[in-house]
């Protein structure tokens, strides 16, 4: 059996950005991690970015500034957060057993699992710092004609969930467009939304016939990274990625380079409804999990709330309940939008 870890002994310089400078990214060394197993005693609900109160938004806005005002040294750094992303993405840890092999978690079955990891230490770095066990992160609902569109609590520039590289042209009101790639002129709204529904039925029901269609192509240790992605890392993931990003910026920073999409506080809003999808095929779609043991079996390394490096395993994260959230039961409409 060949499941895939991270060597987080040695952390080096990645692979290219895309305007052909080399990324490093390394967050503060993960030497000396635990092993994690989640349990939980009580369920949160996270709730959709464009529907909370003021007061939310002002607390989820104090716990991002307290986690940019954190160190540079503390892993639980806003910034660091973001490396910690970019260094599983650009290539700065070789996988374990395998020094020559990088290790990527994008365009394979480890981007579902991975992601939510990522979230759920994130979101209990933040219950921390508030010192509130009950606060859950938001999740952006462009999934639904309501929430497509960047949501208020990320367009105000006097709060630390603003973020100055974004394309302007995409401003509120302007709609969303979920399979951009990164040309298209934009069309009337109502259309674009018409279009966003299709594009949700395609990728969630149409394309995902086995589970490896869904979650990505198996990554295995010892394998060349990025074997291919799943429907929904393709689109909507990338395309909402490239979408935000700012045309201007030499990669499209931040959202429209894996290696600076982090430090877009936007980028936690996105997951989370791309971590939502993961739920609905399994709690709506009642579609099944891949049940290869490399898959379960495989393991990442994060920092928890009190900045220790933790490992866990893909196995623990398949169940919401142990890890202590979910998500509302909200119409779907896009389930009718077969094309
Ligand atoms: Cu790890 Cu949205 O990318």
């Amino acid at each position: 059996s060949r499941p895939v870890s991270p060597d987080v002994s040695n952390c080096t310089e990645g692979r290219m950005n895309p305007s052909g400078i080399p990324i490093y990214c390394c967050p503060p060394s993960a030497a000396g991690y635990s092993d994690y197993t989640p349990s939980a005693s009580e369920v949160y609900t996270r709730m959709p970015a464009h529907t909370v109160s003021h007061d939310y938004i002002k607390q989820y806005s104090t716990a991002i500034a307290k986690m940019k005002n954190l160190p540079l040294t503390d892993p639980r750094n806003f910034y660091q957060q973001a490396n910690i992303h970019c260094v599983y993405c650009d290539q700065g840890y070789a996988q374990s057993g395998f020094p020559d092999k990088k290790l990527d978690i994008h365009e394979s079955w480890l981007f579902f699992p991975w992601h939510r990891w990522f979230l759920y230490f994130f979101e209990r770095i933040c219950k921390n710092l508030l010192d509130d066990d009950t606060f859950t992160l938001p999740f952006w609902q462009w999934d639904d004609p309501s929430g497509m569109q960047i949501p208020p609590m990320y367009n105000d520039s006097k709060l630390s969930l603003y973020d100055f590289f974004r394309n302007p042209k995409h401003f509120p009101p302007q709609v969303l467009d979920l399979a951009y790639d990164g040309t298209g002129l934009p069309i009337d709204p109502n259309t674009q939304m018409q279009y966003n529904c299709c594009t949700m039925y395609t990728q969630m029901i149409t394309h995902p016939s086995t589970p490896l269609l869904f979650f990505g192509q198996p990554l295995l240790g010892g394998d060349d990274p990025d074997p291919g992605a799943g429907s929904i890392e393709t689109l909507p993931h990338n395309s909402v990625h490239l979408w935000v990003g700012d045309p201007s910026q030499p990669n499209r920073e931040d959202m429209g380079s894996l290696y600076s999409a982090g430090r877009d506080p936007i980028f936690w809003a996105h997951h989370g409804n791309i971590d939502r999808m993961w739920y609905i095929y399994n709690n709506v779609l009642k579609r099944k999990n891949i049940e290869d043991p490399d898959w379960l079996n495989s393991s990442f390394i994060f920092f928890n709330e009190a900045a220790r490096p933790v490992r866990v395993t893909v196995k623990d994260s398949t169940n919401l309940a142990k890890l202590g959230y979910t998500y509302p039961d909200l119409p779907l409409s896009w389930l009718k939008c077969k094309p």
